[in-house]
């Protein structure tokens, strides 16, 4: 929502007053007005998505809000099945973790067409391993670099999100093999 907030608001700003040459002070004032709701809107959004996904997370620790969340998927026709290290970890990590592991489980439900999907977190020293695989039809190469025009931008978040973090997004998919994709984010002290 946020995403589709900034983008009403670019496109907005790219109004030509001058091609309105008549009632340009009214449309002008219309136009600020509008922007500025618009911004009241993004920050809203922000706040309301930071208030609402941590809440299970900060209570009980990414282990528990992953696990609910693949379990939602259940008697859909796809199984999901979800294992992460019991350990808590800063809450921005578990956070990035959550939002790109929710990303990859819709994604599977959503595109592959797969029977079984499976979410793996796993720990090993410095490092976390978000793996999501599933057994469905693979994704396109161009999806997989974000080139499919008018797609969404669930993967090109993750790559960024990993990115800030100083990790890393790998996607093996191909055809007649499980799609996997893999981040690899590091634990740094202190953080
Ligand atoms: N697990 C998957 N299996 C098959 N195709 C996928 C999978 N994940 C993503 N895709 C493809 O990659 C495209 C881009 O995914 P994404 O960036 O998350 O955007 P969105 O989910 O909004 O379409 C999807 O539209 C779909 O075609
Ligand atoms: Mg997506």
């Amino acid at each position: 929502m946020g995403q589709l907030l900034y983008a009403t608001k670019l496109n907005l700003a790219g109004v030509n007053l001058d091609a309105l040459p008549a009632r340009k002070p009214q449309v002008e004032a219309s136009l600020q007005k509008t922007d500025a709701l618009l911004t009241e809107a993004i920050v809203e959004t922000r706040r309301v998505s930071h208030e609402l996904v941590p809440v299970l997370l900060k209570d009980f620790g990414f282990q528990k809000a992953i696990g609910e969340f693949c379990s939602r998927f259940q008697g859909t026709g796809i199984r999901i099945d979800c294992h992460c290290f019991p350990e808590r970890l800063p809450l921005p990590l578990e956070t990035a973790l959550y939002r790109m592991a929710q990303e990859l489980v819709n994604n599977i439900v959503r595109h592959s067409g797969a029977t079984r999907g499976r979410l793996e977190i796993i720990r090993d020293k410095d490092i976390v391993y978000l793996e999501a695989q599933d057994n469905g039809k693979g994704i396109a190469l161009e999806a997989q670099r974000g080139q499919k025009p008018g797609k969404g931008i669930g993967l090109s978040t993750i790559r960024d999100r990993a990115e800030l973090l100083g990790g890393s997004v790998e996607i093996d998919s191909t055809p007649e093999k499980d799609t996997l994709v893999t981040i690899c984010l590091p634990l740094r002290k202190g953080t």
